[in-house]
C-alpha cells in the first residue's frame, strides 16, 4: 500500500479532482454533475450496485481480495453489513486512491437502537412517547457507528404495524401515524445531527417505504391490501415527516401493494415520494428485492426487473445483483433509460458529497476515536436513563411496586429471560455483545442491600417446552418474601421473518406463570417481549404487571430503579394489547361505523360475541407510582379558518406522594364530514416530569391543516364544521373535552398526522 506508485497515483488523483472541480466552475457543474460526465456506462452501473460485506451477525467477512479488485475497477457503490474504522479504511483507500476516478464508498449497516451501547428496542423507546429520548438514543448510535467506519444507517423503521403478529413490529413506533411521525422526525435529527458533514453524523434511511407493516395476516413479507385513505392517512404520514426532516435516504418494502410491488411501484415512489413530496434523496432497494420482482411475477426476467425498478426511480440495488449484471443489456437495448441512469447516479454521488466523503473520505477511520466512542460511560448512562423511560406499568395492585428493599428480606428472581443477555439486546444488535448486558438478574443484586439476599431459578426458558424446572421455582417462591418473575418472549420471537399465529406467552412461561400465581406469595411479573400479547389470564390474575421489553445493555440496573422506587415508571403503550389473538388487527383510532360500538348493548353493535369490543391495555395507557389530577381546561378561540391557530390547554397536578412523569395527551374526531372518520386520533402529547404536588399547564396549538383527510376525490380536504377535542392519560382514559369549529373548508398540502402539534409547557 505504501508503494511511490500509490503516490503518484494519489497525485494524479488529486490533479484531476483539481481540474474537475475547475472545469465544474468553468461549466457550472456541481462535483457530481462533473464526475458524471466523466463516467462510463460500467462506472455509472457501478454506483448502483450495494454489496454485502458480510451477514449481519459476521461483519467483513466476505471481504476478500476479489472484492478489492471489483472496488478498483469502480463496480461497488456502496457495501453493507461491514463494520470497523480499520477494515474499511482499508477499502475505502482502494476505492479513493485505486479506482480511476476515486469516488469513496457508502459503508452502510442496520443501527436501530444503538451500535455497541445498545438501547431499548425501537418499540420500547416509542413506549417513552419522548422524542428527545428517541433523538438522543439515535444520537449516541450514529457517533458510535461513525467512529467505526460507517457512514449510513438502515434506520428508523417507521411502518405502521397494527398487527402484532407481525414480528417487525419491534423494529418500528406501533400503531399510531402522529406518534410514529413523532418518532421518525426524532430518530432522523439524532442520526444525521441537522447536518450530514459533522463528524459523528450518519445518513438515515427512512424504511420500509410504503405499506410494509400492513402485511396481510401479520404474516412478514406478505401483500398489503388496502384503500387509498388508509395508505395516505395512516401509513405514509410518518414517512412525509422523515422526508420534511431531511431523511437522506429511503428503503423500499419488500411487499406489494394490491398487486404493485413496491420495488416497481412507479406511481409510489417516482409519482408520490419524488414528485409530489420532492424529496430527492437514495432510494435503495431491500435486500435482493430487484430480483425479487420475478417472485412477485411482475417480470419475466432479470433485464426486465432492472428496467422496472429504475423506473419506478430505485437508485440503489442492495445485494440483488440485477443492477450489476442485467442493467447494461436493458440500457442498450432502451437507450432512453440513460437518462434515468444519470439521475440515480447523480442522487448517490450527491449523498456521497453530503458526507463529505470526497473531500474527507478518511475522517471515519480514526481508531483512537472509535475506541473512545464504543460503549462509553456516558452512553451507557443514557441506555440506562432511556430504558427506565420505557417500562410500561401496566397493572399495580395493591400497590407492591415500588419494592422497600430495606423491609425485604429475600426476593427470588425467577425466569430464563432475567439472565439472557442476548434477548435484552433484540433481533438487531448491530454491534451490542451480550457479556456487556447488565441482566435483570445482575441489575437487582447490584442495587440490593446487604441485608436483602437474591435468589434465583430459570423455572422454564420460552425457547423451549420443557418444564423441569418448574418445581424449584415454585420452592423458591415460596421461600422468598418477594417473586420477581420474569416471561415473555426470548429476542428470537419477534423481527424480521418472525411473526407469530398466537400472541399469547410461549406455553413455558405461561405454565411458569401459573404454578408460581398459584403459591400466593407477592409476585411481581416483569414481561420481556417484542410485540402487544394477548395476555387475559395474567391480566387478572398476576397483581402486577410490568412491561419491559427488550431493554438493551443497562436493562437491569434500569429494572431495578424501577422495581427499588427509585424512579417511578410513566411509559406508555404504543400500540394496544387485545384481548384475543383473534381480535387483531386492533386499533384505536378505527373509523366510526353505522353501528357504533358500545359496551352496554350486547348486540348489532361493532363486536365480538366472546369478547368485549375493549382492549385489554389500551393505546395510550400506562400506571405510575403518582397519581394525577386534570383540571382548567381552556381553549384560546371557539373558531379556527385557514391559517389560524387555536390553543388548548389544561393544568395536570401530580396529586400522589412521588415525583413522576406524566404522558399527557391529546385526541381528536372529526364528528360530521364528508367520509367517515376516526372516533379517535392522536394529536399532541407531551412526558411531563412532576414533583409530587406540583402542577404544570400544557398548552397544544394546533391548526386546520392537521384535521386534512383524504377525501373521496383523492386529495388532502379541510372541512369547515365541528372539532371535539379531548385531553387524557390514554386513549381510554379521557378527562376533559371541547370543541371548536373549523370555519372554511379548503383544500390541504400534507398528512395530517405528519404535522407535529406545538406543545408549551409552563408552570401553573
Ligand atoms: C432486510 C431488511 O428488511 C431490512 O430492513 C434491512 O435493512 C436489510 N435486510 C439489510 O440488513
Amino acid at each position: 500500500m505504501s508503494s511511490p506508485s500509490r503516490y503518484v497515483r494519489v497525485a494524479c488523483l488529486v490533479v484531476a479532482f483539481q481540474f474537475c472541480a475547475g472545469h465544474a466552475i468553468a461549466q457550472n457543474l456541481s462535483r457530481p454533475e462533473a464526475l458524471l460526465k466523466k463516467m462510463t456506462l460500467d462506472e455509472k452501473i457501478g454506483q448502483l450496485v450495494q454489496r454485502a460485506g458480510g451477514r449481519s451477525k459476521a461483519l467483513n467477512s466476505r471481504l476478500d481480495d476479489a472484492e478489492l479488485d471489483r472496488v478498483r475497477a469502480g463496480r461497488v457503490g456502496s457495501y453493507l453489513h461491514v463494520a470497523g474504522a480499520a477494515p474499511l479504511a482499508k477499502l475505502q483507500k482502494v476505492a479513493v486512491e485505486e479506482s480511476r476516478l476515486g469516488i469513496p464508498l457508502l459503508f452502510a449497516t442496520d443501527v436501530l437502537h444503538g451500535y455497541r451501547t445498545i438501547f431499548p428496542v425501537p418499540l420500547a423507546l416509542a413506549a417513552t412517547w419522548a422524542p428527545e429520548s428517541e433523538e438522543r438514543a439515535a444520537r449516541v448510535g450514529a457517533e458510535e457507528a461513525t467512529s467505526a467506519g460507517l457512514h449510513w444507517t438502515f434506520a428508523p423503521v417507521i411502518d405502521i404495524a397494527r398487527d402484532p403478529r407481525w414480528g417487525r413490529i419491534v423494529e418500528g413506533a406501533g400503531e399510531d401515524p402522529y406518534l410514529a411521525s413523532r418518532m421518525a422526525v426524532a430518530q432522523v435529527n439524532g442520526f444525521q445531527g441537522g447536518n450530514t458533514l459533522r463528524p459523528g453524523a450518519m445518513m438515515a434511511t427512512a424504511k420500509h417505504f410504503g405499506a410494509y407493516g400492513a402485511a396481510i395476516g401479520g404474516r412478514d413479507y406478505n401483500s398489503a391490501d388496502l384503500s387509498e385513505r388508509t395508505l395516505q392517512e395512516v401509513y405514509l404520514p410518518p414517512f412525509y415527516a422523515a422526508a420534511r426532516a431531511g431523511a437522506g435516504s429511503f428503503m423500499v418494502a419488500f411487499n406489494d401493494i394490491a398487486g404493485v410491488p413496491t420495488t416497481s411501484n412507479r406511481e409510489l415512489l417516482r409519482g408520490v415520494l419524488r414528485e409530489r413530496w420532492g424529496w430527492q434523496g437514495l432510494l435503495v432497494s431491500d435486500w435482493g428485492a430487484i430480483p425479487g420482482l420475478l417472485n412477485h411475477g411482475v417480470a419475466a426476467d432479470r433485464a426486465t426487473a432492472a428496467i422496472l425498478a429504475l423506473d419506478a426511480s430505485v437508485d440503489m440495488d442492495m445485494t440483488g445483483g440485477v443492477f450489476a449484471e442485467d442493467l447494461k443489456a436493458s440500457i442498450a437495448k432502451d437507450p432512453a433509460r440513460l437518462k434515468q441512469l444519470d439521475e440515480a447516479v447523480l442522487r448517490i454521488l450527491r449523498v456521497k458529497e453530503q458526507l463529505g466523503l470526497f473531500d474527507k473520505p478518511m475522517q471515519y477511520h480514526d481508531t483512537e476515536r472509535e475506541t473512545r466512542e464504543l460503549s462509553n460511560p456516558e452512553h451507557r448512562a443514557a441506555a440506562r436513563a432511556i430504558a427506565r423511560q420505557s417500562m410500561v406499568l401496566l397493572k399495580n395492585e395493591g400497590k407492591l411496586l415500588p419494592l422497600n428493599p430495606d423491609k425485604l428480606r429475600s426476593i427470588a428472581v425467577i425466569g430464563a429471560l432475567a439472565t439472557d443477555g442476548l434477548s435484552a439486546l433484540g433481533s438487531w444488535r448491530a454491534q451490542g455483545k451480550a457479556e456487556e448486558v447488565v441482566t435483570m438478574l445482575q441489575g437487582i443484586t447490584a442495587a440490593a442491600p446487604q441485608t436483602l439476599k437474591v435468589l434465583s431459578a430459570p423455572g422454564a426458558d420460552p425457547r423451549s417446552a420443557d418444564l423441569a424446572g418448574i418445581p424449584a421455582a415454585v420452592k423458591l417462591a415460596k421461600s422468598a418474601d418477594v417473586t420477581v418473575l420474569v416471561i415473555g418472549e426470548d429476542f428470537d420471537l419477534s423481527g424480521e421473518s418472525r411473526s407469530r399465529s398466537d400472541l399469547a406467552l410461549p406455553a413455558s412461561q405461561f405454565e411458569l406463570a401459573r404454578n408460581v400465581l398459584a403459591t400466593g406469595k407477592p409476585v411481581v411479573v416483569v414481561l420481556a417481549n417484542g410485540r402487544p400479547l394477548a395476555l387475559p389470564w395474567l391480566a387478572e390474575n398476576a397483581p402486577v404487571i410490568l412491561e419491559t421489553w427488550m431493554l438493551g445493555v443497562e436493562g437491569g440496573n434500569a429494572l431495578a430503579d424501577v422495581l427499588f422506587g427509585k424512579y417511578s415508571p410513566a411509559g406508555r403503550l404504543p400500540a394496544a394489547f387485545p384481548r384475543a389473538t383473534g381480535a387483531v388487527p386492533f386499533n384505536y383510532s378505527a373509523n366510526a361505523t353505522g353501528r357504533p360500538a358500545d359496551p352496554d348493548l350486547t348486540k348489532d353493535t361493532v363486536r365480538y360475541h366472546d369478547l368485549p369490543i375493549t382492549p385489554q391495555f389500551a393505546f395510550g395507557f400506562g400506571l405510575s407510582y403518582s397519581e394525577f389530577g386534570y383540571s382548567d381546561l381552556s381553549q384560546s378561540t371557539k373558531a379556527i379558518g385557514a391559517g389560524e391557530r387555536i390553543d388548548i390547554s389544561i393544568t395536570v397536578e401530580n396529586t400522589g406522594s412521588v415525583a413522576s412523569d406524566e404522558v399527557v395527551q391529546l385526541y381528536v374526531r372529526d364528528p360530521v364530514a364528508s367520509v367517515a372518520r376516526p372516533v379517535l386520533e392522536l394529536r399532541g402529547f407531551k412526558r411531563i416530569d412532576l414533583a409530587a404536588g406540583a402542577r404544570k399547564r400544557v398548552t397544544f396549538s394546533l391548526t386546520p391543516e392537521q384535521f386534512a383527510f383524504w377525501s373521496a376525490r383523492g386529495q388532502w380536504l379541510i372541512e369547515a364544521g365541528r372539532i371535539d377535542f379531548w385531553i387524557g392519560a390514554s386513549s381510554a382514559d379521557l378527562r376533559a373535552n371541547g370543541s371548536f369549529e373549523i370555519t372554511k373548508t379548503h383544500t390541504g398540502t400534507a398528512p395530517a398526522a405528519a404535522l407535529p402539534t406545538r406543545v408549551i409547557v409552563g408552570t401553573n
